[in-house]
């Protein structure tokens, strides 16, 4: 369809990439300019006029989002994870929403080994450690981390990034075992030589954990004080995935009392927020949720965005549509 009456739609952030300029020509675009894009109260003042939004995850679409944009036909999330948006009330609305998988599945796998292999290794503890205190006279027994060849590696999630990782870890020699809502086809678990165990055992037999499933009701909170305590003492638990996967508090004790060797996050249950406990915490490397955060993954991520935006309001099918 060619766009006779254009449409509008507000793009909540500058974006990686030249996409957002080839929208302008077939849509009327506002556009925010701060790096970290609109904050909640001023996309609520704005939303009103949009047929529209491409929202980033710091974003939410609730209920009280859609009261105040009754022409909204489209949200266009600049991310894989939707759990910033309440896709029931957009159902209810109908209000498509679209995402952006797959072309962030490596980017964010190599964070969440980088994670893994500093937590386990030791390496942002050295080098604070060497910026404080100099770099000390070489002793046997400095800054004792754990192995990543050989070790055992769980992982939580086992779709597009799991995987990814999993191919990583294979590479180190790690024995991998996964836990997933759905089995994954034998072929898959044949070729990575992962196996399927529920997440209790996964978490008493690994060494290194790592959180890939969503964000849903299903798994807020997976890992409870309780499943936390029954992982092996001395283990390392990385989380790239979202930080409500995992009670936060009781992490940082885990990690004060020593139960956990170390941790590697990425996300974190009210970002920008970070637990004070999990701040003091020893042998945590804290990253502020740079998964997919590569040029060419942000630049792929910002086209398919746009690309969903600009297809429901052509009135084609997005590519990769939730709901
Ligand atoms: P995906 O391909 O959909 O994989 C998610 C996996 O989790 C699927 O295998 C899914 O199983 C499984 N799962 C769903 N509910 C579960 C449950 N209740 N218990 C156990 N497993 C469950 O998604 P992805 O592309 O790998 O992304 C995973 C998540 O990573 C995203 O949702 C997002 O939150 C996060 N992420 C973070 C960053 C970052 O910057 N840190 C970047 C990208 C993604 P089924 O297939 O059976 O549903
Ligand atoms: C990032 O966290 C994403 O879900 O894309």
């Amino acid at each position: 369809m060619s766009v006779d009456a254009r449409k509008s739609a507000l793009v909540t952030a500058p974006l990686v990439g030249e996409h957002v300029r080839a929208l302008r020509e077939v849509l009327d675009i506002d556009q925010a300019e701060s790096p970290s894009g609109l904050t909640q109260d001023e996309l609520l003042a704005r939303i009103g006029r949009f047929d529209g939004v491409l929202t980033l995850l710091s974003h939410r679409v609730d209920a009280e989002l859609l009261s105040r944009a009754p022409r909204l036909r489209v949200v266009a999330n600049h991310a894989v994870g939707v759990d910033n948006i309440d896709l029931a009330a957009c159902l209810a609305r109908g209000v498509i929403v679209t995402n952006t998988p797959g072309v962030l599945t490596e980017a964010t796998a190599d964070l969440a080994f980088g994670l893994l292999a500093d937590a386990a290794r030791r390496i942002t503890e050295g080098d604070r450690h060497v910026r404080e205190h100099g770099f000390p006279r070489w002793s046997a027994s400095l800054l004792l981390g754990r192995p990543l060849h050989g070790a055992t590696l769980g992982i939580v999630g086992f779709g597009r990034i799991g995987r990814a990782l999993a191919a990583r870890a294979r590479g180190f020699g790690m024995r991998i075992l996964y836990f997933s809502r759905t089995r994954a086809p034998v072929e898959v678990e044949a070729e990575l030589v992962a196996t399927h165990v529920e997440l209790d055992a996964l978490l008493a037999k690994s060494d290194l954990v790592s959180l890939h499933a969503p964000l849903t009701d299903a798994t807020r909170g997976m890992l409870d004080r309780s499943r936390l305590r029954a992982m092996k003492r001395g283990a390392i638990l990385v989380n790239t995935a979202r930080g409500a996967l995992v009670d936060e508090h009781a992490l940082a004790e885990c990690l004060h009392d020593g139960h956990l060797g170390g941790a590697g996050l990425d996300v974190y249950a009210e970002e920008p927020r970070i637990d004070p406990l999990l701040l003091s915490a020893p042998r945590v490397v804290l990253a502020p949720h740079i998964g997919s955060a590569d040029r060419p993954t942000r630049d792929a991520m910002a086209r398919l965005a746009c690309e969903g935006l600009r297809a429901v309001l052509e009135g084609r099918e997005p590519a990769h549509r939730v709901i």
